[in-house]
């Protein structure tokens, strides 16, 4: 018996469920938000697909705590969007509150869950999380590196003309300036990335997946990316409930992996029944090298930031 809860019933948290739901990953989903009704409804909504799509899975929505405990997974999506004329401190402030909130109120009824924290700023949010659950390192993970793979990943089938499922693409480091492109673990068709286009190519799609958040949410006008994150997220969840140890890039704690330590950085890890398994260390280049230890600077200085804030 599996049982999953995601905290926010937003864009994200709402698809997460879906998703999950759909693919009868696990026995039960519970879907929770500060606002009334809202769970409620979607739940309802989703559970009425049910005979449509040919799943059993059903969704409790709720505004309880009550009803998350003893869930194995929880996946933590509640949080503000950046508003106008918002500092990302002042972001910083705000979701670390509710995250704070989030962790305390799950913790207490699901004590042997894995989390998986997708609310931004991830870095900062996966090391709270981690801090204020007081559970060991390896059951909180944070949920940026699928994502930026799969844009990637995307943007280099698009470009090629290929078939999507023909590309490996991998990325590391943290979510967005410092994320760490690796074009030595990218191929397509078995080819390595770096035979298929040349630099300033591969500088290109880079860039563009670097910025691949911004260009939806200016597209969007109001809101961000919701359906590759839930893929991803989800994908995250169902590798904890089946006990798959599938490799999968995730924000996980380093522990003197690549010379790295005490931080939450991006990383291919192996995500089983007690969340990260294992954490691959790839053969990288010299200069991926670089950039995944400046990565893990830059994130120790974001965290940092933390430490201002009284929650
Ligand atoms: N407890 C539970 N839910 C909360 C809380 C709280 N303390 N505070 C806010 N929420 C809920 C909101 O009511 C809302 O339904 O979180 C939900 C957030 O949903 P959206 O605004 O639609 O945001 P979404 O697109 O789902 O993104 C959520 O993921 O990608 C990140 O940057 C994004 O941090 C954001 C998060």
């Amino acid at each position: 018996m599996s049982k999953v809860t995601v905290v926010g019933a937003g864009k994200y948290g709402s698809t997460t469920v879906q998703r999950l739901a759909e693919s009868d990953v696990a026995d039960e989903v519970v879907m929770t938000d500060i606002v009334e009704g809202l769970p409620q409804g979607l739940a309802l909504d989703m559970n009425q697909s049910r005979p449509v799509l040919a799943y059993r899975t059903v969704v409790t929505g709720t505004n309880d705590y009550a009803d998350t405990a003893g869930s194995d997974v929880v996946v933590i999506t509640a949080g503000l969007p950046r508003k106008p004329g918002m500092s990302r401190m002042d972001l910083l402030e705000v979701n670390a509150r509710i995250v704070s909130d989030v962790t305390k109120n799950v913790v207490a009824g699901s004590p042997d869950a894995v989390i998986i924290v997708v609310t931004n700023p991830l870095d900062q949010m996966a090391t709270l999380t981690a801090d204020v659950s007081g559970f060991p390192k390896a059951r909180v993970i944070g949920q940026a590196g699928m994502l930026d793979s799969a844009r990637f990943a995307h943007f280099i089938a698009e470009k090629a003309g290929v078939d999507i499922l023909s590309v490996k693409a991998v990325t590391l480091g943290s979510h967005g300036d410092t994320m760490v492109p690796v074009p030595s673990l990218c191929s397509v068709d078995g080819v390595p990335l770096t035979d298929v286009f040349d630099e300033e190519t591969i500088a290109g799609l880079v860039d563009r997946t670097r910025k691949g958040g911004a260009e939806i949410v200016g597209l969007l006008k109001t809101g961000s990316a919701y359906y590759a994150p839930s893929a991803a997220a989800a994908a995250m969840v169902e590798a904890v409930v089946t006990d798959s140890n599938a490799e999968l890039p995730v924000c996980a704690w380093m522990d003197g992996q690549y010379d790295i330590e005490g931080v939450y950085l991006g990383v291919v890890a192996t995500l089983g029944a007690g969340g990260v398994t294992g954490i691959v260390e790839a053969d990288l280049t010299e200069d991926e090298l670089a950039g995944l230890r400046e990565a893990a600077i830059a994130v120790k200085g974001k965290v940092a930031d933390l430490e201002q804030i009284s929650l």
